[in-house]
């Protein structure tokens, strides 16, 4: 096969959970481009509605509001997708999280003394509980239909410790360092889990992307990393497309860290 053909995700279902979001929108345009069909699962209507207004009425875009913590609805939706579609997902991103906002307006503070242990159960709930239904749900069809992708996102965070230097009267609370940590247990377990039956696992572990963050934000972290600037929102489209197609076929368990250099400084 040629090599670029390897890449191709023509035929392909793949689901993209909290797909509607900032970084997951990029993960819906990268695996439409490629040429996959694309079933968005997030629990924002806002959110939905606005990925839809910007791809226009594409064909393999299909979006689900649903809440991934709930294994029943998730497990129900399932079957809606085999009947609708007469086909079984065979490409899984565990994207959705609460990913706290700590620069700009209305930041909590996130410091550790006055962290609430509720945000953590309630942040744990989505990034770690709902990654772990869909692979629950969607990787034991995938082994019975013997093969599929499974891709985790993780971060930089889930390498290293955030420094706090860089957060504007505020901390990177504690549940993301947990919860960027935990999916990449989750990865090594679900890498070994099913690999007989062709099921792979992987982690990507994204940098900062540059957003609506202050300048001054941008310029404290600017000089973590390596090359000197935050991820343009393009920026991990390609390796997305690496990660959930053949061109990735003998990558399993692994984590990929794609930062600018921060994490090996
Ligand atoms: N943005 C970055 O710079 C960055 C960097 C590294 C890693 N990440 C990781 O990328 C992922 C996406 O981050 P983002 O910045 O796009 O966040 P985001 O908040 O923009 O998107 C998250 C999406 O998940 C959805 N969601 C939340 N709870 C849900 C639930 N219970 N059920 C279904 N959907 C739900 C939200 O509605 C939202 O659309 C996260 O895992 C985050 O940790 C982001």
């Amino acid at each position: 096969m040629n090599t670029l053909d390897k890449f191709n995700l023509r035929d392909t279902l793949a689901i993209i959970t909290g797909g509607a979001g900032l970084l997951g929108r990029q993960h819906t345009e990268a695996l439409l481009d490629a040429g996959s069909s694309v079933i968005v699962l997030d629990n924002s209507s806002k959110n939905i509605k606005s990925l839809e207004t910007s791809l226009g009425s594409h064909n393999n875009l299909h979006t689900f509001k649903i809440d991934i913590t709930d294994e029943k609805a998730v497990l129900k939706l399932k079957n809606t997708i085999k009947k609708r579609f007469h086909n079984y997902p065979s490409v899984l991103i565990n994207n959705a999280a609460i990913d706290p906002k700590v620069s700009g307006d209305n930041v909590e503070s996130g410091s550790f003394e006055s962290f609430k242990i509720d945000t953590l159960y309630q942040e744990i709930s989505v990034g770690l509980v709902g990654a772990v239904i869909c692979t629950k749900i969607f990787g034991n069809d995938m082994a019975k239909n013997k093969g599929g992708v499974i891709l985790n996102i993780s971060s930089d965070l889930g390498l290293i410790a955030p420094n706090q230097e860089i957060y504007e009267n505020s901390y990177k609370p504690v549940s993301y360092s947990i919860i960027k940590h935990g999916i990449i247990g989750l990865t090594k377990y679900t890498s070994t889990y099913w690999a007989r039956e062709g099921v792979r696992c992987n982690a990507l572990a994204p940098g900062g992307m540059k957003n609506d963050q202050s300048d001054k934000f941008i310029s404290k972290i600017e000089k973590l990393i390596p090359m000197n600037r935050m991820a343009n929102q393009d920026e991990y489209k390609a390796t997305i497309v690496y990660m959930c197609s053949d061109a990735s076929s003998y990558m399993n368990g692994a984590v990929v860290a794609i930062d600018g250099g921060r994490t090996s400084w």
